[in-house]
């Protein structure tokens, strides 16, 4: 049966002032390949972005937002719609506590700068937006990781968390390939490297089995 995906991707951009930002190394491979993927099967998908220089898979929904604050607000009003929900996105948790209206000037040897929380999109799914579908996380980890996973796992009430090792080169961040880890409840199934195009056919079809 077609369902319909919800699918973040690609990072966040945390303005400083207005001529920089903080953001991070994801190019959006990996949530643009679920995209395309889920697509390709014929699925609905609504996919949320941060700024990613790529091309949007065709036929999909595309939404496009800058902050973490924007795609907490797009995926609190699309969620509902969606049967099956991916967070691949790599969302800042922090962005700085006051953005001044003109550009930071270049006084002291030093800079400090206070952040404040961001809101956590993936764990707001099951309590603030009262999610009831098909929930799935991603956890970008440097050790641990499968135990990191899991804690996010049953933190966040997602049905499986598709984890990463973003230490290493070959993979994860801005890698057209990846070797994740599906992190269940009660067990956990590695899938091995490859592209991030296959890998996304292969969580698609784990997601659709729930
Ligand atoms: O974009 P690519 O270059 O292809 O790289 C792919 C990837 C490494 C970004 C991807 O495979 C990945 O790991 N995505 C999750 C990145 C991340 O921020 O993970 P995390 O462990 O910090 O967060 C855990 C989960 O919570 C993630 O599903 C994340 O989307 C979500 N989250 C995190 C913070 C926040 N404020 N809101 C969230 O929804």
């Amino acid at each position: 049966m077609k369902k319909h995906f919800l699918i973040t991707a690609g990072p966040t951009r945390e303005p400083l002032d207005p001529v920089r930002y903080l953001t991070n190394r994801s190019s959006g491979k990996m949530g643009y390949a679920l995209a395309g993927a889920a697509r390709h099967e014929g699925h609905r998908v609504t996919l949320i972005s941060g700024p990613c220089d790529l091309d949007v898979p065709e036929g999909v929904d595309y939404l496009p937002v800058e902050t973490a604050a924007e795609m907490y607000g797009a995926v609190e009003r699309y969620i509902a719609k969606s049967d099956i929900a991916i967070f691949a996105a790599a969302v800042a948790d922090y962005r700085p506590a006051h953005v001044p209206e003109h550009k930071i000037k270049k006084t002291g040897d030093t800079l400090t700068i206070d952040f404040i929380k961001n809101p956590d999109i993936l764990g707001s799914a099951r309590t603030e937006f009262g999610y009831e579908g098909t929930l799935i996380g991603f956890a970008a980890e440097t050790e641990n990781v499968e135990e990191n996973a899991r804690g996010k796992l049953q933190r966040k009430g997602c049905d499986f968390v598709v984890a990463n090792d973003v230490s290493r080169k070959d993979i994860g961040f801005d890698s057209s390939e990846n070797e994740v880890m599906l992190v269940f409840a009660e067990h956990t199934e590695p899938l091995p490297k490859d592209d991030k195009y296959q890998l996304s056919l292969d969580i698609i079809a784990r997601a659709l089995a729930i």
